[in-house]
């Protein structure tokens, strides 16, 4: 009996403490949006790794020219419904150390158009700076030496366009595409890649555990309430059984 009081409790708690980790989400969210609203940094010719962390969510505005040779397909990717891939392509900066930048996303169906979609020459990009994505347990080990790649493994990635003798730092960009759906969807006929809306990605599922742990906290209260109201009104009787 004490232990099925106990639960009313015990779940009343466990919502109370998602309901503090929502709070925390939701300032942290809040804390990159204001980085992403900051003006584009750029980056210096060798940028110091260990203040990478400190930028994520910051955009940065890059110059440089592609080295396609050593792009990356990253699939399978999912944009509004449609499957494609993920094209991520070394930029090897004007004075500077190359870097990592994914360029967004190619339809499944158009893929083979991509190589019409190499741009030669300088280019100026606009992307905002993110670091190696955690895999999920099912997610498979890349194979770079096939050219299958399915998360962000940002110094494997530069191990793969050159390394350190090529002067490619571990340093990963995502683009940012701000057009309209009239122009997103020219680049997705051309199979040309369209990048990511700049906006602040993170998973949010605290609000969800937090009215599952009340609402199981109201339930068993409930519960537990009418258990000891048909006590009293039969002391005589026998205690029903729980489970
Ligand atoms: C990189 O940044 C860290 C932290 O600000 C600093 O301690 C370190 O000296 C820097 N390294 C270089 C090579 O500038
Ligand atoms: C790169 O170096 C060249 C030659 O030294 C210079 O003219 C150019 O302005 C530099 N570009 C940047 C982005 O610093």
């Amino acid at each position: 009996m004490a232990v099925v009081g106990i639960i009313p409790f015990f779940t009343f708690a466990l919502g109370t403490w998602q309901m503090k980790r929502l709070k925390w989400k939701i300032d942290l969210i809040d804390e990159l949006d204001e980085k992403l609203q900051l003006p584009p940094l750029k980056f210096p010719s060798k940028i110091n790794l260990s203040v990478i962390p400190e930028f994520v969510f910051r955009k940065v505005l890059l110059k440089g020219r592609w080295d396609h040779a050593h792009t990356m397909i990253f699939s399978p990717r999912v944009r509004e419904g449609v499957h494609g891939v993920h094209v991520i392509t070394p930029l090897v900066r004007e004075n500077g150390s190359t870097i990592l930048v994914d360029r967004g996303f190619v339809s499944k169906e158009n893929l083979e158009l991509l190589a019409q979609n190499q741009p030669e020459g300088e280019v100026e990009v606009l992307g905002m700076i993110r670091t190696s994505q955690p895999r999920n347990r099912f997610t498979p080990d890349n194979e770079p030496e096939k050219g299958i790649w399915y998360w962000t493994d940002v110094d494997a990635m530069a191990q793969y366009a050159g390394g350190d003798e090529a002067d490619v730092q571990p340093v990963y960009v995502e683009q940012i595409f701000e057009g309209h759906a009239g122009e997103a969807a020219t680049l997705l006929d051309k199979g040309a890649p369209i990048g990511r809306a700049p906006t602040v990605d993170l998973r949010n599922s605290h609000l969800s555990y937090v009215i599952t742990w009340y609402s199981l906290s109201a339930l068993t209260a409930v519960m537990f309430g009418r258990v000891l109201m048909r006590r009293k009104r039969s002391p005589g009787k026998k205690m029903p059984r729980f489970g």
